[in-house]
C-alpha cells in the first residue's frame, strides 16, 4: 500500500474500534431470534463452545494476518500466498451482500426510535403493528433510505471518528440499559419459563442446522470471515497484545448478545403464557422477533416510551458503527481496485446497496410471495443465509487451510508473541489445523443433506 496506514492509539483504541464493528444488530436483533428459533439453551451452549474455539482462533488469525502484512484482506491474502489471492475477493463479497439488508433492519430501528420518541410506544406494542409496517411499500423504504443515506454521508465525509467518539459514550449506556431491561423482563410473570428455555440445553433439539446457525452467527457477530478484522489488524500497533484484545472483544460481544436474548426470549413466555401455539409461533418468528417483543416489554413498564426511545437510539448507534465499518470496507476496496476517488466509490456502493436492499425491504409485502428458503421465509432471509451459512463458512475454511498448512500456525504465533506470551497457542494450532476445517466441512455437508431431506432430525 502506497500511503502510510494510520494506526489506532494503543490497546483501548483498537478494542473500542473493533468492538464498534462487532457489536451491532447481530447481537441485539439476530442473536435473540436465532436462539429462540434453534432451541434456546442448546443454541446458546453450541454458540459458547464455538466462540471459545473457532471464534478465538479465527479472530486471532485474522488480526495477526492484518498486522503482519499491514494490508487489508485482498492485499493481505495475496502477500501471504499468491494462490490465495481469490480469497480476499470472496471475502469482499460478504459485506457487499450484508450492508443492504443490514440497512433495511437499521431502517426498522430508526422507525421504532421515531415511534417511541413521538409517544407511539403503545401502538407499537399492539399485535400486528410490526407486520403492518413491514408489509407496506413506501414507509420501510423511506426508513431504509434514511439509514443507508446516513451511513453514506458519514463514510463520504470521512467523519467516522466523530461517530466513534459518540458511540464510545453510547456503548456503555447501551450495555447498562440492556442488562437493566433483561432484569426487568425476568421479573414479568412467568418469564422464568423463558429463562429455563434460554439457558437449559435440550439435547433432543441438537442438529446440524443448529450448529451451522450458531457458527454463522458467530462469524457475523464478531465480524469474522469477511476480511474486516484483517483490516482492523492492519491498523493495530505492534505493542498491542493480540490474544488479550481478542478475548476482551469476544467477552464483550458475547455478553451483549446473551443479555439481548435475556431481554427478549423470556418475554415471549410471559406475554403468551398458557398459549403454546403463540409461544411456538413467536419462538420461530425470525427477523421480526425483537420488534414484536420489545415494544410489549416497554409498554408494560412505567415510562416505557422514554426508555424505548432511549433504547432504540442506542441500538441505532450500535447499528451505525457496524454499517459504517461495512461500507468503509467496500468503499476502500473500490477505491483501490477501480482507481476512483472516495466520492465516486461511495456513490457506487450506495447505488449497489439500494438496488440489493430494495427487494429485501419489499420482501415482506408485495414480494412476500417470493419464499426462497421455503414457506414463511423472505428475500432478506435469503441474503442473510447465503452470507452467514454459505460464503462465510467457506471463507473461514479456506483461511484455516491457508494458516494451518501453507503459512503454518507458527507464522501467526510469532506475530502474536511479538509482545508477550500466547497462552492459547496449543488450542489455536489444534483448532486451526484440525478441528475447525473438519467441523466446518462436516457441518456444511450435514446441513445441506438435512435441507435436502436426506437426514431427518
Ligand atoms: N458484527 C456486526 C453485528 O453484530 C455486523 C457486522 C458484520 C458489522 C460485518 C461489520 C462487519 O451487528
Amino acid at each position: 500500500m502506497e500511503q502510510k496506514r494510520s494506526s489506532f492509539t494503543g490497546k483501548l483504541g483498537f478494542i473500542l474500534a473493533a468492538a464498534g464493528s462487532a457489536v451491532g444488530l447481530g447481537n441485539l436483533w439476530r442473536f435473540p431470534y436465532l436462539a429462540a428459533k434453534y432451541g434456546g439453551g442448546i443454541f446458546l451452549l453450541v454458540y459458547l463452545v464455538l466462540a471459545v474455539t473457532f471464534g478465538f482462533a479465527l479472530m486471532i488469525a485474522e488480526i495477526a494476518i492484518g498486522r503482519k502484512t499491514g494490508l487489508s484482506a485482498i492485499g493481505a491474502f495475496k502477500a501471504l500466498d499468491k494462490r490465495f489471492s481469490f480469497l480476499g475477493y470472496v471475502a469482499a463479497i460478504v459485506p457487499i451482500i450484508i450492508l443492504p439488508y443490514y440497512s433495511v433492519i437499521g431502517g426498522w430501528v430508526t422507525k421504532y426510535l421515531f415511534t417511541f420518541a413521538t409517544g407511539g410506544g403503545s401502538d407499537a406494542a399492539a399485535d400486528g403493528y410490526f407486520g403492518g409496517f413491514i408489509g407496506k411499500v413506501g414507509e420501510p423504504i423511506l426508513w431504509f433510505a434514511i439509514f443507508i443515506g446516513a451511513t453514506a454521508v458519514v463514510v463520504l465525509l470521512g467523519v467516522e471518528k466523530g461517530v466513534e467518539k459518540v458511540s464510545k459514550i453510547m456503548m456503555p449506556i447501551l450495555v447498562v440499559l440492556t442488562i437493566g431491561i433483561a432484569i426487568y423482563t425476568l421479573t414479568l410473570p412467568n418469564a422464568l419459563d423463558g429463562l429455563v428455555y434460554y439457558v437449559k440445553p435440550d439435547f433432543s433439539k441438537f442438529s446440524g442446522t443448529t450448529v451451522l446457525a450458531a457458527m454463522g452467527q458467530l462469524f457475523y457477530s464478531m465480524s469474522l470471515a469477511m476480511g474486516i478484522m484483517i483490516t482492523y489488524g492492519s491498523y493495530m500497533k505492534k505493542d498491542v497484545h493480540i490474544e488479550s484484545s481478542t478475548r476482551q472483544i469476544e467477552i464483550f460481544d458475547t455478553g451483549i448478545a446473551f443479555f439481548a436474548g435475556l431481554m427478549i426470549i423470556p418475554a415471549i413466555f410471559s406475554f403468551y403464557h398458557g398459549d403454546e401455539v403463540l409461544i411456538g409461533e413467536n419462538l420461530t418468528k425470525g427477523p421480526g422477533l425483537m420488534f414484536v417483543m420489545l415494544p410489549k416489554v416497554f409498554d408494560s413498564m412505567p415510562g416505557g416510551d422514554i426508555i424505548g426511545a432511549l433504547f432504540f437510539i442506542l441500538v441505532l448507534f450500535a447499528a451505525l458503527t457496524s454499517s459504517i465499518s461495512l461500507m468503509e470496507t467496500i468503499v476502500s476496496i473500490f477505491m483501490d481496485k477501480l482507481k476512483v476517488g472516495r466520492k465516486v466509490a461511495c456513490l457506487i456502493v450506495l447505488g449497489i446497496s439500494v438496488v440489493i436492499g430494495l427487494p429485501s425491504s419489499l420482501g415482506f409485502g408485495v414480494f412476500s410471495f417470493i419464499e426462497p428458503l421455503g414457506a414463511g421465509t423472505s428475500i432478506l432471509d435469503f441474503f442473510d443465509f447465503i452470507t452467514n451459512n454459505v460464503i462465510m463458512p467457506v471463507v473461514a475454511f479456506i483461511t484455516c487451510i491457508l494458516v494451518g498448512y501453507v503459512i503454518k500456525p507458527k507464522a501467526i504465533i510469532e506475530e502474536v508473541e511479538t509482545n508477550g506470551k500466547f497462552s492459547g497457542k496449543k488450542l489455536f494450532t489444534v483448532v486451526i489445523k484440525y478441528i475447525a476445517p473438519v467441523c466446518i466441512v462436516a457441518i456444511l455437508i450435514f446441513s445441506v443433506m438435512e435441507a435436502l431431506g436426506f437426514i431427518k432430525v
